[in-house]
């Protein structure tokens, strides 16, 4: 039977995770998958969760099965970290996932459970493994422009002309926040547009939100999904905490959907049966972290700081590395860096150029020219710079 198995293309991030590893030089540099690495190198193990993790040793009495949806505990405070306080929790329905990618996963196959003809209106570009998974499941995508590649800022007019072409039915996937793969995100008047253009068109929103706090802070980076929230009757929010966490390998998210408090009972249940469906139980390890950290003040107060720590060590290498190619181009055509927000910019460089600077520098990022910014250090700034330049980005 399996001789019928043809190789599958390889995960273009993921791919590059290995190269990575299996090259020699020592002085190469991962800006490639979006993990975060302190100035060491290091993807620590954040402080808060350490403190949890003892905690937990000590507390936990039990390994048995949780709920098929999850924790309450969990569902109830990982949504309100997304959608804060003002959304009627007789609105929300929240299932934890494998991480973020299980909740987008999830909410792919409720769209298709509940709108089988839907197209699905993605951002061009997106994380390709939006496109993967609406694919393998044989849904129907319909990209809307995004980006444009000149200012490498959103192109707002181009969004809103493709998105006038949503229908009702149809669902509309947006980032929350550090949009990726650019770095360009919609100003909250933008979103306020945007959630006018679904109010008119009858499509649903799903917002993925993955990088909450890695862009302007917890709350503002939360703004334009609240807004949406808050506006909009029926609404999907795939959360992941594998980033603000730094939970990455405990695969700790939620698919979160609204609705009319009338149908939340069986939207809910269709939750925790399309679980039942794909994995059963949801990981619980990283979920119940989450939930001691969000419910604990003093676990909270640490997250938070460490978070914010993260944050702002990000936008400096930011403002760094506009900074040192602004001095060595002697122009501010780069300056889009230190306006991005999040993990990724995207630079904007060939896939020849992305090759060449892998290739003659050791320095590897996604062949779309996505760079992670995190992926840097003082040391690192400079180097990256020059390679930029020498090949003619
Ligand atoms: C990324 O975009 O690099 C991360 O979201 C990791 C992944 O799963 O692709």
């Amino acid at each position: 039977m399996f001789d019928s198995l043809r190789p599958q293309p390889a995960d273009k991030i993921l791919q590059l995770i290995g190269q990575f590893r299996a090259d020699p030089r020592e002085g190469k540099i991962d800006l490639g998958v979006g993990v975060y690495k302190d100035a060491t190198g290091n993807t620590p193990v954040m402080r808060a969760v350490k403190a949890a993790e003892r905690q937990l040793w000590e507390s936990e009495t039990t390994k048995t099965y949780t709920g098929l949806a999850g924790e309450p505990a969990f569902n109830e405070a990982l949504s309100r970290l997304v959608l804060g306080p003002a959304i009627a929790a007789e609105r929300i329905a929240s299932v934890a996932t494998p991480g973020g990618t299980g909740a987008v996963r999830q909410g792919f196959e409720l769209i298709r459970m509940a709108s089988p003809g839907a197209r699905v209106w993605v951002s061009d570009p997106t994380w390709p493994n939006h496109l993967s998974i609406l694919n393998y499941l044989g849904m129907t995508v319909a990209p809307y422009r995004y980006f444009d590649g000149d200012t490498r800022a959103v192109d707002f007019a181009a969004m809103m002309a493709d998105l006038a072409g949503a229908k009702a039915g149809d669902v509309v996937l947006l980032h929350g926040c550090c949009h990726n793969p650019t770095g360009a995100n919609l100003t909250l008047p933008q979103w306020a547009e945007v959630a006018d253009l679904l109010e008119r068109t009858g499509a649903v929103p799903m917002v993925d939100i993955a990088y909450q706090g890695f862009g302007d802070g917890l709350e503002a980076d939360a703004a334009g999904v609240r807004l949406i929230a808050g506006r909009l009757p029926e609404v999907l929010v795939a959360a992941s905490c594998s980033k603000n966490f730094g939970i990455y390998r405990e695969r700790t998210g939620a698919l979160i959907a609204l609705s009319d408090p009338s149908r939340r009972e069986v939207t809910q249940g269709t939750l925790a049966f399309l679980n039942r469906q794909n994995f059963s139980f949801p990981p619980d390890h990283g979920a119940r972290l989450v939930t001691m950290i969000l419910t604990d003040p003093a676990l909270r107060a640490e997250w938070e700081t460490e978070l914010e720590e993260v944050r702002l060590s990000m936008l400096a290498l930011r403002e760094t590395l506009a900074r040192e190619l602004r001095d060595l181009s002697g122009s501010d055509r780069f300056g889009f860096i230190a306006q991005h927000r999040g993990m990724f910019s995207r630079l904007g460089a060939s896939p020849e150029q992305v090759e060449r600077l892998k290739a003659e520098h050791g320095i590897y990022m996604v062949g779309d020219s996505r760079l992670n910014i995190a992926g840097l250090n003082a040391r690192t700034v400079p180097i990256l710079a020059r390679a930029i330049l020498a090949t003619g980005v």
